[in-house]
């Protein structure tokens, strides 16, 4: 069987088509100042033309550092009198709706951050309008991108596995509550806790391995017992709030769940900003003839029978160009340009992580089985 090397297709292939491109980011925070704009500044016959912040000086800062021309604190003028043909939105979580639904029916393709919306039926209105108007509106969940997880994929397309029945998706902070006291702990901006913020990204590492089955039935739990006593404190955001003994904490810091799919097969899931355990960030694939673990930046290790003996081989992981991040912007824009092989985060894929995340909270709070 003839499969392409994704480091290698992903990454090298140059389009043809010269569109131009005007980029325009909503939040100038974190992950637009640290991510975005100098990723998209990257990219070929690509112009970052306008960053907005309701925070004017913090708007103003981030233009002046990466060169961006102009400046706004009213995204809607902005996506009026710029007419990007992208759009960025990374603001607190309950602003990612009406931000990039007003940015797909000013003509605008949309790059949303995770999670692209706070429920399932949101989320279904936001890639209606998208499908509606012909425009692409895709979601951040970039780990899938890591030269370990791209490494993986290959070995799923080239049949290593067998069949895949079973996964395990981890992803633990020792001490990684981010923005104490800020939006992010606030349940009225932020939506949820670990399971809408790192959750979407370790259900999408796993799912893109088993090639996103229909999940069936979902239980899972969460748990606050951290962030309420200001314990577990991680860097992210540490500068855009400080505690304080109001400080206001009312979202979940640990979720864990089983997810059953339509065709029988099983993942486990697990998140937590913070927690009495060491970090661990994992995926690991249970096949009918081999599985894997895989780690962050570095490890994949393969697992399976050769002539009879239990083998465990760890794979020379490629060189990647970038980040993760860098490689979803790419193949965002390639894709854009017409690149039908350009992997994006699919509205299907998206819509199943808020699917799992919404039965997962349902669940919690019902404490019994959802079923889909
Ligand atoms: N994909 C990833 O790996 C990743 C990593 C970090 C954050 N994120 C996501 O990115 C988003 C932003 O996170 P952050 O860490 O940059 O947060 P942040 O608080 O640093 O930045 C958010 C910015 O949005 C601005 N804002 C709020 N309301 C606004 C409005 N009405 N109009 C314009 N600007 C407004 C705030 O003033 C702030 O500057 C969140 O959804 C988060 O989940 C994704």
């Amino acid at each position: 069987m003839a499969v392409s090397n994704p480091l290698e297709t992903k990454v090298e292939q140059s389009m043809s088509n010269s569109q131009e491109w005007r980029v325009a980011v909503i939040g100038a925070g974190t992950i637009s100042q640290r991510v975005h704009i100098p990723v998209f500044q990257k990219q070929p016959n690509t112009t970052v033309v306008a960053v907005c912040d309701v925070n004017a000086a913090r708007a103003e800062a981030i233009a002046v550092e990466t060169g961006v021309p102009n400046v706004y604190s009213d995204y809607e003028k902005m996506l009026a009198e710029m007419q990007p043909n992208i759009t960025v939105v990374a603001t607190p979580n309950i602003f990612h709706k009406p931000m990039a639904t007003a940015a797909l029916e000013a003509g605008s393709n949309v790059l949303c951050e995770k999670p692209v919306a706070l429920t399932y039926a949101d989320a279904s209105e936001m890639f209606a309008t998208a499908a509606a108007r012909n425009l692409v509106l895709t979601v951040g969940t970039h780990f899938r991108f890591t030269a370990p997880m791209q490494a993986a994929k290959n070995h799923v397309n080239h049949g290593f596995f067998g069949r895949i029945y079973a996964a395990r998706t981890v992803w633990q902070r020792r001490n990684g509550i981010p923005g104490y006291g800020s939006w992010f702990t606030n349940r009225d901006l932020a939506g949820g806790g670990a399971l809408l913020d790192i959750g979407v990204h370790t259900l999408d590492r796993a799912l893109y391995l088993m090639n996103y089955p229909q999940p069936a039935r979902v239980t899972g739990v969460t748990f606050a017992e951290f962030g309420p006593r200001g314990r577990g404190l991680g860097g992210w955001g540490s500068d855009i709030a400080k505690p304080s003994a109001n400080t206001r904490y009312d979202v979940d810091d640990l979720a864990w769940a089983q997810v059953i799919f339509a065709d029988g097969t099983v993942l486990q899931f697990q998140v937590a900003w913070a927690a009495n355990f060491p970090e661990t960030f994992v995926t690991e694939i249970f096949g009918t003839e081999g599985g894997a673990r895989i780690g962050g930046q570095d490890s994949v290790e393969l697992y399976s029978m050769l002539n009879g003996l239990e083998v465990k081989t760890d794979t020379q992981l490629p060189a990647q160009k970038g980040g993760s991040y860098d490689q979803l912007i790419a193949n965002f824009v390639r894709y854009l340009n017409g690149d039908t092989n350009a992997d994006i985060v699919t509205p299907e894929q998206a819509l199943v992580h808020v699917q799992i995340v919404d039965a997962i909270t349902r669940s919690a709070a019902e404490g019994r089985e959802v079923v889909l």
